[in-house]
């Protein structure tokens, strides 16, 4: 499955690695190995020198890569844009064929949220190889670490990175997975694909956050190349999730862009990816951003919309921060959410974030597990579905639309994040009929009714009772 064509074209010095804090700036070689600024620590991007590479005038123009689906790169739905993400050589580039997603216009779902009809749109990128958007941005840390000679490769997770990491090593044979997953913090779709992939699979007890901080040292302590999002070659294979979103609208920028913030890496993306194509001269305008936190993991909401934090052109006020995260320490405070994909309280990509929603004019909101839980069926009842973070995008949606943030006529796409199938724990629980299985999974949780339940009809194994009952329901 991997791509061994030589390469057609040099991209060395195309490339480089920056400090993001512009009172730093330090560079560094797109071929090296870093997750954070070796001179004051702070997180690092993938810049281009764009007069040297070879991107198209205009949008549009990619669209003539459709015609080469026979080449890995152009079928792949990251790769065939590989030109707004020139840092690897074509022979070292990796793809499973990921990015074949689609952006569905979702009528029942619109009506939910208080939409017009057609105004709403989402991007399901649960149809990746691996179930999740996790696969557009590893397959190009994936690349990156192949490039750098790489023979093992570790993640922490709330299970959608550590099975697309686990994807990539087993497809690819390059590479031995280490994931690191908190005990009991992940869901059982994602913990099978890590199991059956093969990956070094550490569970420890402890959450997510605790997680990053041991992957991270771990990592430095074994040479272990990192593939988390403040690995920032990650977030250039993420942006072309904006990409794909604008050439399913024949390259018309929408008004918003709806999407659940964890770690914060999708939104840093689409921040990055919507900043170049302006900067580009390929868009006129930058669409609106909206992160949706989980009211139970809500750092982002507590410091951007409570406590005033911002960008600020890169001089981001640190004291705020410091302080929410001791308090969060004194109290022993936990994330807690059904939606255990962004069950996490300190986001790496915080303040690549902060520079995202300044850019696009941001907005950030908090949803409980029951809006959580009642979007995401209703997203499931109008077509493919989602895993719960997922749906905090539509619920986020539907509150910005009675907040009158978002108004009916804005065009608006909110981002599914992971497949249905990845956490069928949660969705089982909504639709029960066993009461005792309700509260044990939701109801510990705040979640006190299921609106929307297709409950399974118990019938006795006699056919006039079968008949009778069809007749009834249908
Ligand atoms: N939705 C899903 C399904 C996710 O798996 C994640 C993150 C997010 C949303 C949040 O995205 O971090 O870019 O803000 N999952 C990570 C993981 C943390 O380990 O799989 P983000």
């Amino acid at each position: 499955m991997l791509q061994t064509k030589p390469s057609h074209r040099k991209t060395e010095g195309i490339a480089l690695q920056k400090c993001i804090s512009p009172s730093c700036g330090a560079t560094y070689e797109a071929e090296s190995v870093r997750t954070s600024c070796d001179r004051c620590g702070d997180l690092v991007d993938v810049v281009y020198d764009w007069d040297r590479g070879t991107v198209p005038t205009k949008l549009k123009d990619f669209e003539q890569f459709w015609t080469q689906r026979h080449d890995r790169l152009r079928f792949s739905g990251v790769w065939r844009f590989k030109e707004l993400l020139p840092f690897a050589p074509d022979d070292k580039i990796v793809t499973v064929g990921e990015g074949q997603t689609l952006l569905q216009q979702a009528e029942s779902v619109a009506q939910y949220v208080g939409m017009n009809a057609g105004q709403l749109y989402l991007q399901y990128e649960g149809m990746n190889p691996s179930g999740s958007f996790k696969d557009n941005g590893m397959c190009a840390a994936f690349t990156h670490a192949h490039m750098m000679g790489a023979k093992r490769a570790a993640c922490a997770s709330t299970g959608n990175t550590s099975a697309s990491l686990a994807m990539y090593c087993a497809v690819s044979q390059l590479m031995k997975a280490v994931i690191f997953v908190g005990s009991g913090k992940i869901a059982y779709g994602k913990l099978s694909q890590a199991l059956e992939y093969g990956a070094l699979t550490v569970q420890i007890a402890g959450d997510f956050d605790d997680a990053m901080i041991r992957v991270k040292q771990v990592s430095d302590e074994l040479g272990i190349y990192l593939v988390n999002s403040v690995n920032p070659f990650r977030l250039e294979g993420q942006k072309t999730i904006m990409f794909r979103v604008l050439e399913a609208l024949q390259w018309e920028v929408p008004d918003w862009i709806v999407v659940p913030g964890g770690n914060l890496g999708n939104s840093s993306a689409f921040g990055k990816a919507f900043t170049e194509l302006k900067e580009l001269g390929l868009i006129d305008r930058i669409p609106r951003l909206a992160v949706i936190n989980a009211s139970g993991a809500d750092t982002l909401y507590e410091l951007y919309e409570r406590r005033g934090v911002r960008w600020n052109g890169g001089n981001v006020d640190m004291d705020p921060i410091r302080a929410f995260y001791d308090e969060m320490d004194r109290d022993g405070a936990k994330a807690d959410t059904i939606a255990s994909a962004i069950e996490i309280n300190r986001p790496v990509n915080l303040k690549k974030c902060l520079r995202a929603l300044e850019a696009c004019d941001g907005v950030v909101r908090q949803v409980s597990d029951q809006e959580i839980l009642d979007a995401k069926a209703k997203v499931g009842a109008g077509g493919i579905g989602c895993e719960p973070a997922s749906a905090a995008s539509v619920a986020g949606a539907k509150m910005l639309r009675r907040e009158g943030v978002i108004a009916p006529s804005d065009r608006v796409v909110c981002i599914l994040t992971g497949h249905q199938l990845k956490d069928p724990t949660a969705t089982v629980a909504y639709h029960t009929t066993d009461q005792a299985v309700f509260n044990d999974v939701l109801g510990s949780r705040g979640v006190q009714r299921a609106s929307f339940a297709n409950r399974a009809v118990a019938l006795p194994n006699d056919l006039e009772e079968i008949i009778k009952a069809i007749r009834l329901y249908s």
